[in-house]
């Protein structure tokens, strides 16, 4: 059959979606599986096969078994799961424009031009150990696969900077300057030592010697949601009630973390919440979708998950991903077309391959 135009769904209800999501996955069976972030919409997560944070959901694209890995979540997720799947497996993103505006805030010719600006005061192969966070492109993991790097998630930063600072003594950490920083610092690594590359500017924007006494380099990334996270949101917060905690992600700024009672990925929140005592009151600094469902699920014990910033700031990107582009896909997939298609090149995946094999293997 000819592939289904999306045109035709635009206006589906979502009540009218739920039954038709229903009935193509039950018709798809084994042959699809569908993975969904924490960020994702209620709409479309109460659907995934599989939920989890960045690593859990590489892991389990890794062992799928499934012809088809629907990723409901960012393109740099369903390019992972690409790479880390059997070549016969198919990854669809439900709809292309659900990117992530920190992974585009690196690319390749940023980057391969850090590194030869960098080779005019150190030889960056021996000195520097490259490390992206997962939320890049495949190119910039391609990148560090190629010059000895390693890919990260805000759940193995640590881990992975530990196995980085054994290889060279220096590490260029990109896109996210806050994870960068965060993690540094819970390792002992004083602020000085921990400078921002500019990439707007030459050298990074940095002289000589800053560059010479700098154990981690930043790149000047950031992520759009967890940038709206400030301190004074948590002294407010405290004010109102001191018995209060305070859980924020690694993507928020330093002085969040800084004040926070835990700092974790998705899942590691997820999990404090839950092991908290009955009746905590939450303030969490992450993404509004994951906030809403977290306290959904405990104000049955009596917990109250408060979103940490007074304005609301979805991520735009993952709310990309509704129940009308999910069933597009799988109905395409009922009447024989890959629609959304996501594929990384065989060259290019196979060295990315080698920088998050590396990961996994020091992931906790
Ligand atoms: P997690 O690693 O917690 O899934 O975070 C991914 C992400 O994009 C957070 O903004
Ligand atoms: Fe990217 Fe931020 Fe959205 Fe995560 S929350 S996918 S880092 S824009």
């Amino acid at each position: 059959m000819s592939e289904l135009p999306i045109e035709d769904y635009a206006l589906l209800s979502d009540e009218e979606c739920d039954q038709r999501i229903v009935a193509a996955k039950a018709a798809l069976g084994e042959r699809v599986v569908i993975l969904g972030h924490h960020y994702q919409r209620d709409e479309v997560f109460k659907y995934a096969d599989f939920a989890g944070d960045s690593l859990k959901l590489s892991r389990q694209a890794a062992r799928s078994k499934a012809e088809y890995i629907v990723f409901c979540g960012v393109h740099f997720m369903a390019e992972v799961a690409d790479i880390l799947s059997r070549p016969d497996q198919v990854a669809i993103l439900p709809d292309l424009a659900a990117g992530c505006s920190m992974a585009d805030m690196a690319n390749l010719a940023k980057v391969e031009r850090a590194w030869r600006e960098l080779s005019e005061i150190l030889d960056p192969d021996l000195a520097v150990t490259p490390v992206t966070y997962i939320n890049s492109a495949a190119d910039l993991k391609a990148f560090c696969g190629r010059h000895g790097g390693i890919v990260c998630t805000s759940s193995n930063a640590g881990k992975v900077l530990e196995w980085s600072f054994s290889q060279r003594e220096k590490v260029l950490f990109f896109p996210d300057q806050h994870l960068g920083r965060n993690t540094g610092h819970r390792m002992g690594i004083p602020l000085d030592e921990m400078v921002v590359w500019d990439f707007e500017q030459p050298l990074g924007g940095l002289t000589r010697e800053q560059i010479e006494k700098a154990k981690i380099i930043l790149w000047n990334g950031f992520c759009s949601v967890h940038q709206m996270f400030q301190p004074e949101h948590i002294d407010a917060f405290r004010e109102k009630y001191p018995e209060a905690k305070v859980v924020s992600h690694p993507e928020s700024p330093f002085e969040v973390c800084e004040k926070s009672d835990a700092v974790g990925s998705t899942e590691m929140i997820i999990k404090t919440v839950a092991d908290s005592a009955p009746g905590t009151r939450w303030l969490i600094g992450t993404e509004l979708n994951l906030v809403n469902r977290l306290h959904e699920q405990f104000k049955g014990e009596g917990k109250s998950c408060h979103f940490m910033s007074p304005m609301v700031c979805m991520c735009s990107t993952m709310f990309r991903i509704d129940p009308q582009h999910l069933l597009w896909v799988l109905e395409n997939l009922v009447a024989g077309n890959v629609v959304n298609r996501i594929t990384v090149a065989p060259e290019e995946a196979e060295q990315a391959r080698r920088s998050l094999e590396r990961m996994l293997e020091v992931s906790p």
